[in-house]
């Protein structure tokens, strides 16, 4: 009874091993079936990867371009929009403009604008800035010319760079009725502040911040003035022989006087003006003694003299917001006070 119940286990575990062993079997064949099949499942996964990767890169690559050609569009488009709202968008070359005809100033002037200059870059920029939108509210028919010395002579000689200015300016254009005088760093204050020509010559920097808005003396000419071009003509233009700071705005004013015309002046309230920072150019001593002499050069040391005062021009060019005369001056001789010869 003993054995055979032992027997009946010893089968009963046998067949129970059997089936022990037929599961682990199951189960290995399954895992390794597994195995074998996440191997491929991984390539193709791999796969997938590296085609989403791909795809990926290109979709980047192609937002990128087409950002970049979007941005490029955009900043043409910006362009263009600041072109057409640019107040001086529309300045011709050469810093010339004119309204259009149903937009006139009521006045047929055409108007030149001259700005004797040297080594003030960044005085010229503000200026242009500030004198195109400020001229086109006039809404005058003008052009800036900047007439910039260059050459050995060491002082700077703005009398003589007006005379070139008037005189290259005609033979741009021979229409010119109004030049406008204007040193560089003055910035006008006010619209109001017309800078056309009246019936006799115009100071039209009466109040300048740096004089506390208040005129230094009544005969005073420099800064910005206006002059029929006619009136320019008769008076002989500024003499050419002031070079180094000072003197030659108090000549011309002899010279207008000389001839009866009576300068006049804007109201102080609108002529007003912002003076830009600069170091002092240095003074020029002989201007005291030149002008002791202003009746006996008067006829002769100024347009007239011109081409004997020792100059030329190297270059006239039309520059996006004005048109540039390159002057050249020679270094200056010993002045003839009388100018009885030609120097
Ligand atoms: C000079 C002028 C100058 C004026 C104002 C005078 O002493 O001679 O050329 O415009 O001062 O600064
Ligand atoms: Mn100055």
């Amino acid at each position: 009874m003993f054995k055979a119940e032992h027997n009946q286990l010893e089968g009963q575990i046998s067949s129970s091993q059997l089936i022990i062993n037929k599961r682990i079997e199951v189960s290995s064949a399954f895992i390794l079936g597994t195995r074998r099949k996440g191997t491929f499942v991984n390539m193709r996964k791999r796969r997938l990867c590296r085609l989403i990767l791909l795809q990926v890169i290109c979709t980047i690559g192609l937002i990128t371009y087409l950002h970049l050609v979007d941005t490029s569009r955009e900043r043409e488009t910006l362009q263009n929009v600041l072109r057409d709202d640019n107040p001086y968008g529309n300045v011709r070359f050469g810093g010339k403009w004119s309204p259009s005809e149903e937009n006139r100033c009521g006045c047929s002037e055409k108007v030149a604008i001259l700005v004797p200059y040297r080594d003030r870059e960044e005085h010229l920029d503000i200026f242009l800035r500030h004198m195109h939108p400020f001229l086109q509210r006039h809404r005058l028919d003008y052009v800036i010319y900047v007439i910039e010395q260059h050459g050995e002579e060491r002082n700077f000689c703005k009398g003589l760079l007006y005379n070139v200015g008037f005189t290259e300016a005609l033979k741009d254009d021979p229409t010119y009725d109004c030049f406008i005088f204007h040193d560089v760093d003055l910035l006008p204050e006010d619209s109001r502040n017309l800078y056309t020509c009246s019936k006799s010559p115009c100071h039209l920097s009466v109040a300048i911040d740096k004089f506390d808005y208040n005129l230094p003396y009544n005969d005073l000419f420099g800064g910005v003035s206006a002059m029929k071009t006619s009136h320019y003509k008769l008076v002989n233009g500024y003499s050419n022989l002031f070079c180094g700071w000072g003197g030659e705005d108090d000549d011309i004013a002899r010279r207008l006087k000389r001839h009866m015309l009576k300068i006049s002046r804007p109201d102080k309230n609108v002529a007003r003006y912002k003076m830009l920072s600069h170091n002092q150019t240095e003074k020029n001593p002989q201007r005291f003694k030149l002008l002791g002499h202003w009746l006996s050069r008067a006829m002769k040391d100024g347009l007239k003299s011109l081409k004997t005062t020792g100059y030329n021009v190297t270059s006239t060019s039309q520059r996006e917001l004005y048109t540039h005369i390159l002057v050249n001056i020679t270094k200056r001789g010993v002045i003839d006070y009388h100018h009885k010869k030609a120097i």
